[in-house]
């Protein structure tokens, strides 16, 4: 049996609206038409792992409507296992993501069925060891925590993506390994503060906010930098803490919607093929790359055949 990434998490209808800026209070800014397409963060790192020929098994509700037909098929579609995806007495969970002309975006989430993503749905899980379980934080935390015991008893991996940004209970934060965050969910935790992100001080250097990040109890710490990279932290037998960092290859951003998202999948499934921590964050952050020179979440994540193409035609050389 090969082992097998199981994610439990949402799973969003897209509603992407390019703008040449953002509205700032009380403005209305005309964009583009609307574009509907396959998203939420749980259901994305199950697609991006899937497409990439993993065994991937998803956890989350959809709605019984269009919106939610459209993620089944596309769930499904990537090879993931969807007999936990349940269809629920409520909307399909709705993103609203704004998109500027430097491939940025802001994103709104109605969560809708995924508030029901509950503890009976994780009790049917059959969990096996060197089986992998990712977690992110747009469904209930108590599912989140509940999803984390159960698979640390079954001596099943765990990787923690906190995003959205917010703070962790010790249990999920020590059960990590790794904790997976972007610049902003890192100085949330790091502060240790409940104060929305924008009063978040900005973190120092990256390899300090893996260090005190580590203090927080996680078995291991990827923080990902966007066109940077990322820098992973863990402790050596001794204790010693070893950062590494990982550069990303140079890619024009079109969409970075959903990029995060990819890399976690493919980092997953990386370690579910026992791929050492770094290995799988080389592989994640070349999946990344590819997901944010394409248009859309789900829709812009790659097969191996593709990975191998960009990985090809793309070295990673500069000018001299
Ligand atoms: O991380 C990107 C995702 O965040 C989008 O697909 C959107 O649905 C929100 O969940
Ligand atoms: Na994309």
């Amino acid at each position: 049996r090969t082992a097998r990434v199981v994610v439990v998490g949402s799973a969003n209808a897209d509603v992407v609206v390019d703008v040449d800026h953002r509205p700032a209070d009380g403005e209305t800014v005309l964009g583009s038409d609307a574009v509907v397409s396959p998203g939420g963060k749980g259901a994305n790192q199950a697609v991006a792992a899937g497409r990439l020929g993993g065994h991937v098994a998803f956890v989350g509700c959809v709605g019984d409507d269009a919106h939610g037909r459209m993620l089944r098929t596309s769930i499904s579609e990537a090879g993931v296992d969807v007999s936990a995806l349940r269809t629920v007495q409520a909307p399909t969970g709705t993103a609203i993501i704004l998109i500027t002309p430097d491939g940025e975006n802001s994103i709104v989430v109605a969560p809708g069925a995924n508030r029901l993503v509950d503890e009976t749905m994780i009790d049917q899980v059959t969990w096996a060891a060197g089986d992998v379980l990712v977690v992110q934080l747009e469904i209930p935390l108590p599912t989140v925590e509940h999803a984390v015991r159960r698979a640390r008893r079954a001596d099943v991996r765990v990787v923690v993506n906190a995003a959205p940004a917010a703070l962790l209970p010790a249990p999920v934060l020590e059960a990590a390994d790794p904790l997976v965050v972007n610049e902003s969910e890192a100085a949330l935790l790091v502060s240790g503060s409940t104060a929305p992100s924008t009063q978040v001080p900005v973190p120092g250097p990256a390899s300090d906010t893996v260090r005190r990040l580590l203090e927080l109890g996680p078995r291991s710490v990827v923080l990902t930098l966007g066109a940077q990279g990322a820098v992973l932290g863990r402790r050596d037998p001794a204790g010693a803490v070893v950062l590494t960092h990982v550069e990303a290859r140079e890619v024009t951003a079109i969409d970075t919607t959903g990029a995060g998202d990819a890399f976690v999948g493919a980092l997953a499934l990386g370690l579910a093929e026992d791929a050492p921590l770094d290995g799988a964050v080389v592989r994640a952050t070349d999946v990344a790359a590819c997901a944010v020179g394409r248009r859309g979440a789900q829709d812009s994540y790659p097969t191996s055949d593709e990975l191998s193409a960009m990985t090809r035609s793309a070295p990673r050389v500069r000018d001299a």
